[in-house]
């Protein structure tokens, strides 16, 4: 067995971004929408930058039109996470997408997600939970909107509050009053911090924002000061690497922090973001992480308990994680 044949637990999925290419196409000629600028000659998702990535990111997600392109969308993400080991996932759903930020709305389609993911859990095993994510470039009053709906779906499959989007603009403060409220409604919180914006960026996610989980947070590696507080305060990061390095925050794996923070006794956790846009899946994350550093299945399934650890789903649904990763515990 390689460490790529084992059960993966992944904390940091962006639904739509999980979509294949063929999916996006499909719906796009259904529904008669001009996609030609999202794709590149191969058939594959063709962006410059980041700040483009967003933008062909949305474009794709444009065909998406209805709770019933969300069940199609929840099937074929899962189908492709199983395929890859997955056992457990969260992924991020975005009421701006799923409805425009309308709570009655946005129920229709969490009913349709959620239903989707039911007949995915039969089938292939593969359990999934959701975290309503606000998108940091739709500013601080539509994250205000999709807290809302955060709020009054929050329960055992919607887990977390998190957000998403261009860190370059504004402060993770800025979004306070949406944490908040989705804290209230006893959701769990992460947000994307240190892959663009740096070592600050992350600061004020813990102190600003108060999240237990960060999304990326890699860029702490620059302050050593920030990676103890990481360490004390027992924060895991939603590491995604081939993401980061297609991004170019790194040339490569060997360049990524990950081992860094891992030694250095941060809780680090194995996920893809996005996976088509990046030309990964787990399977593959996991056998550049072994290429790169050595890892072996023992150093993944710690990683995998970890993250088992920092999911945001409840007591039974940990337990019959941890069994899936160990079947001798
Ligand atoms: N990073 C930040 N925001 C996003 C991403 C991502 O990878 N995907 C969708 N929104
Ligand atoms: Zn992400």
């Amino acid at each position: 067995m390689t460490v790529q044949d084992l059960p993966k637990v992944e904390l940091h999925l962006h639904h739509e971004g999980a979509a294949p290419p063929a999916f996006i196409r499909q719906l796009a000629f259904e529904k008669k929408v001009d996609v030609s600028k999202v794709f590149n000659e191969q058939g594959g998702y063709a962006f410059r930058d980041f700040v483009h990535f967003l933008s062909v990111y949305e474009a794709a997600t444009s065909v998406l039109k209805t709770p019933e392109d969300y069940a199609r969308l929840t099937t074929a993400v899962l189908e492709e996470s199983a395929a890859n080991g997955v056992v457990y996932t969260e992924s991020f759903i975005s009421p701006d997408f799923c409805g425009g930020g309308d709570v009655a709305a946005w129920q229709e389609y969490l009913h349709a997600i959620q239903e989707a993911a039911q007949t995915a859990e039969a089938k292939h095993g593969i359990t999934l939970r959701g975290v309503v994510t606000c998108v940091r470039h739709f500013g601080p009053e539509k994250a205000k909107a999709s807290a809302l709906c955060a709020a009054e779906t929050a329960g055992d499959w919607i887990v977390g509050f998190g957000m998403g989007g261009d860190e370059g603009q504004g402060h993770q403060g800025d979004f306070a009053y949406a944490f908040d409220m989705a804290r209230e409604a006893k959701l769990q919180l992460t947000t994307h911090a240190g892959e663009f914006g740096g070592p600050q960026s992350v600061r004020e996610a813990l102190h600003d924002l108060n999240v237990a989980r960060i999304g990326h947070g890699v860029r702490s590696i620059e302050d050593p000061a920030l990676v103890q507080e990481l360490i004390d305060r027992q924060i895991t990061l939603e590491v995604c690497p081939g993401s980061n390095v297609v991004l170019g925050l790194y040339p490569n794996f060997a360049a990524h922090p990950i081992k860094r923070l891992r030694d250095a006794g941060v809780k680090v956790t194995i996920s893809t973001d996005d996976p088509p846009f990046f030309a990964t899946t787990m399977r593959r994350e996991y056998d550049m992480l072994h290429q790169a550093f050595g890892w072996d299945a023992e150093d993944f399934t710690a990683m995998n308990v970890t993250a088992a650890n920092a999911a945001f789903c409840d007591a039974d649904t940990r337990k019959a994680i941890l069994t899936k990763l160990d079947p001798a515990t």
